[in-house]
């Protein structure tokens, strides 16, 4: 039986030239670069840029990745929680840089996003659409309160894309799994304005929680056990995060895709920029299965797994 479906066939990602390490933050607050190495894994991250320049150059990347056209693009989404402006959408400022076709629309689910991007653009590729340009891209620099240092190590600017073809024979979106608990909002969360709050604990456990259940849900659905799984792309928050639920779901950490420790926490880019480090360093190959998750405020999480497949 073929199901139509999608593919991955481009990637690409963007980073701000300015690094910060954590020397530069041990220099003016109270904190140290061991500190934050022993409870995040974080040892540098990017500052710079606006949302759309990100996405734009990641998005550009993914197109040339894939071998496309900027005007053979369909629908572009761009996963954000740090939009440039209210209105328009943060993706009409792309479509404008790059000259995609078709539609654009950011969506919003934090630092789950971008899976829940994915997933809608391979929904549209079910209903006929042929190429969709997803972008994760976010600035939290902007939203984050730099004078604290609860916040201000964790977070950093960056963006990653992919580009899904249509697959007349078998949707490599192989399973997903979107979910929220709006009431556990008040653990995470910026007002208009303002900046990141957070009670960092709280999100740490909840994380740890919601990623092994939402792994668990898409490996059932696809009939598929964590042996099966060649690669997990985790959301890049924390390392002490992934090693907890990895070790829950009996995941090694070798077959883990990490950047965090020079990303930082990039939200919707983060999963995006693991699987450009993974798919670049030749860690991917045809018929790999790839389990996607991520997790952040609302408290949203999401998760995929997707058959590697360039062909
Ligand atoms: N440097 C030094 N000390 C720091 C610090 C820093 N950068 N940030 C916080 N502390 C202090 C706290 O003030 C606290 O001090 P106190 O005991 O005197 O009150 C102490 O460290 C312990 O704080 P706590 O929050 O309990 O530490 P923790 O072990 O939970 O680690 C986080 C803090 C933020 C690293 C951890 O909770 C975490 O990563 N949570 C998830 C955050 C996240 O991923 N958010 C985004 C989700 S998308």
């Amino acid at each position: 039986m073929t199901t139509r479906g999608s593919r991955i066939t481009g990637w690409g990602t963007a980073l701000p030239d300015r690094v910060v390490t954590n020397a530069d933050f041990e220099a003016r607050l109270d904190t140290s670069d061991s500190w934050i190495t022993e409870r995040t894994g974080i040892k540098e991250r990017r500052f710079g840029g606006t949302t759309a320049s990100l996405a734009a150059e990641a998005g550009k990347k993914a197109l040339e990745c894939a071998g496309l056209l900027a005007q053979d693009i369909e629908l572009l989404i761009l996963s954000t929680t740090t939009p440039d402006l209210t209105t328009p959408a943060t993706s009409s400022v792309v479509q404008d840089i790059l000259g995609t076709g078709g539609g654009a629309f950011d969506l919003n689910a934090a630092c789950a996003g971008f899976v829940y991007a994915m997933v809608a653009g391979g929904g549209m590729v079910k209903m006929g659409a042929n190429r969709v340009l997803v972008i994760g891209s976010d600035t939290l620099s902007k939203i984050t309160d730099q004078d604290d240092r609860a916040t201000a190590v964790l977070f950093g600017d960056g963006a990653g894309a992919i580009v899904l073809e249509a697959d007349p024979i078998e949707d490599k979106i192989l399973s997903y799994d979107l979910g929220v608990d709006g009431s556990a909002m008040p653990i995470l969360y910026c007002n208009h304005g303002g900046y990141l709050t957070m009670e960092g604990r709280e999100v740490f456990k909840k994380a740890v929680r919601v990623m092994v259940e939402s792994s668990k849900n898409v490996l059932e659905s696809a009939k598929l056990t964590v042996d099966d799984i060649a690669l997990v792309v985790p959301h890049q928050a924390n390392l002490r995060i992934i090693e907890a639920a990895n070790q829950r779901l009996g995941v090694p950490m070798d077959k883990t895709a990490i950047v965090l420790d020079k990303t930082g926490n990039t939200s919707s880019a983060s999963i995006p920029l693991a699987l450009s480090d993974a798919a670049d360093s030749g860690r991917l190959k045809d018929g790999d299965n790839v389990l996607f998750c991520g997790f952040g405020a609302g408290m949203t999480w999401s998760s995929a797994i997707v058959r590697w497949s360039r062909s």
